[in-house]
């Protein structure tokens, strides 16, 4: 199916439509536009620089400069939050997206971000941490654990895989005893954690503040 009739199920749909309509004037001699976006419109959750693009050519553009890192989540048990995490990943150009333990997963958080992200699927922690030897990751997994370095003055290594838990169980033990650094977010409250899709884009965020170029964000 192209990509223009694939409008999913959360693609936006607000009080002021999104996008642009159909293209005026001739129409660009350049393979990066894609003919029935020009002619019927681009209504995708897609920041306007790459308005009526490809979604390869979109894929392509952020391939070449992804950052370093990647997010993996557990999905043991059908994690709810892996959408978000997918999206957030997404807004911030990581790398990859790893989906660890069962293949499915809620799409609805996603927000249709997940088709130009490149996500894994390993059926193990023991499959993650093979894949980050391979590729010079760190694994640094997060959770509040006893003996976590805390997130905030901890520095997150530039080439890393950031491993979450999921809700319920959080970080398999296999996950934590095989990470390079566990790192934990500082709570002041009652509850005993945070969300994990919300931790997640803390991590990725501190990931950013440290070794993202700011001048280059849209
Ligand atoms: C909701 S928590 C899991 C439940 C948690 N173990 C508990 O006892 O309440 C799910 C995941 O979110 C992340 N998380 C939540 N709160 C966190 C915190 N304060 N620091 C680091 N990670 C956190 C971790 O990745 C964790 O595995």
């Amino acid at each position: 199916m192209e990509e223009s009739e694939a409008t999913g199920p959360t693609e936006w749909v607000g009080r002021h439509e999104v996008g642009v309509g159909p293209w005026q004037g001739p129409w660009p001699d350049d393979d990066r536009y894609d003919p029935d976006l020009l002619e019927h419109g681009d209504r995708r959750n897609v920041v306007d620089p790459y308005r009526y693009w490809r979604r390869e050519a979109i894929v392509a553009d952020v391939d070449a400069r992804r950052f370093p890192f990647h997010v993996a989540i557990e999905n043991f048990q059908h994690d709810h939050n892996i959408g978000t995490v997918v999206r957030t990943a997404n807004a911030f150009a990581a790398a990859a997206v790893h989906i660890v333990g069962k293949r499915r997963w809620n799409r609805r958080g996603a927000m249709v971000t997940d088709r130009y992200q490149h996500l894994h699927h390993h059926a193990g922690v023991a499959e993650l941490t093979a894949f980050a030897a391979e590729h010079g990751l760190a694994v640094v997994a997060v959770d509040n654990t006893p003996g976590a370095r805390p997130v905030e003055t901890a520095e997150l290594p530039r080439e890393c895989v950031l491993l979450f838990g999921q809700e319920g169980p959080g970080l398999s033990p296999e996950a934590q005893e095989t990470a390079d650094l566990v790192v934990s977010i500082a709570q002041f409250g009652t509850t005993r954690s945070i969300n994990a899709g919300v931790a997640a884009g803390i991590v990725m965020h501190t990931w950013i503040r440290q070794h993202a170029d700011l001048s280059k964000a849209w």
